[in-house]
């Protein structure tokens, strides 16, 4: 058993959770006397980074599915192994920017990969560890896709168009989730401001630690 706390956040691309991880932070920090630690995947650490550089990396279009299913789990392991598992031992209160969540409902609903496999492959690059807390942001596809293309700073074309169905799949995916696990994961309406998200997120992850 570890001391520590995971905290993670998670939901389709467009959902904010960057920005909302980024707006709690201090917040946290102010009211909290325990160390908190921040980190993200794919990546954290070296060697995550780099299997994170492959993973994204646009000329890779030949990569297949599964390939990419382990890689993301190759990723994972190595980021447990380096650095959440060390601080879950000191303590901390670790806040993760997606985690084993994004597996399920990227290469599961939205790929198409059988999640029966996804959870075991899950289970075993983190020892079985499960977040005490998942935040989930979400965020109608539409909405999500508008707010990446204003980001860019270009309207949306027909590439984004074609990214609403897997967009879709991918939150079913975690709507899914969300209600297999009820105690795990909670539902924010990430299409509201920014701060009424962060002021509510605060508050959830106050309950929590209660
Ligand atoms: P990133 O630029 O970090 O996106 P975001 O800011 O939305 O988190 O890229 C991570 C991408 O990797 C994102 O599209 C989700 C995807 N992903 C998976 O498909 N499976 C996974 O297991 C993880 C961790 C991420």
């Amino acid at each position: 058993m570890t001391k520590g706390i995971v905290i993670t956040l998670e939901g389709p691309d467009g959902a904010g959770k960057t920005s909302v991880l980024e707006g709690i932070l201090p917040l946290l920090e102010a009211e909290l006397s325990q160390r908190i630690m921040t980190t993200r995947e794919p990546g954290g650490v070296a060697i995550s980074e780099k299997i994170r550089e492959i993973i994204l990396d646009p000329i890779n279009t030949a990569m297949d599915n599964k390939t990419e299913l382990l890689l993301y789990i190759a990723a994972r392991r190595q980021h447990m192994v380096e650095k959440v598992l060390p601080a879950l031992e000191e303590g901390a209160l670790v806040l993760i920017d997606r985690f084993i969540d994004s597996s399920v409902a990227y290469q599961g609903a939205g790929r198409g990969l059988d999640k029966k496999d996804i959870k075991w492959l899950n289970s075993f690059a983190t020892d079985g560890i499960v977040p005490d807390l998942t935040l989930y942001f979400d965020v109608p596809s539409q909405v999500g896709l508008a707010r990446i293309a204003k980001s860019k700073d270009r309207e949306v074309n027909r590439l984004d168009l074609e990214q609403l169905e897997m967009h879709q799949k991918v939150r079913s995916g975690y709507l899914e989730l969300a209600q297999e696990n009820p105690k795990r994961i909670v539902t924010i309406d990430a299409s509201q401001t920014l701060d009424q998200v962060i002021t509510e997120t605060v508050k959830i992850i106050k309950e929590q630690l209660r």
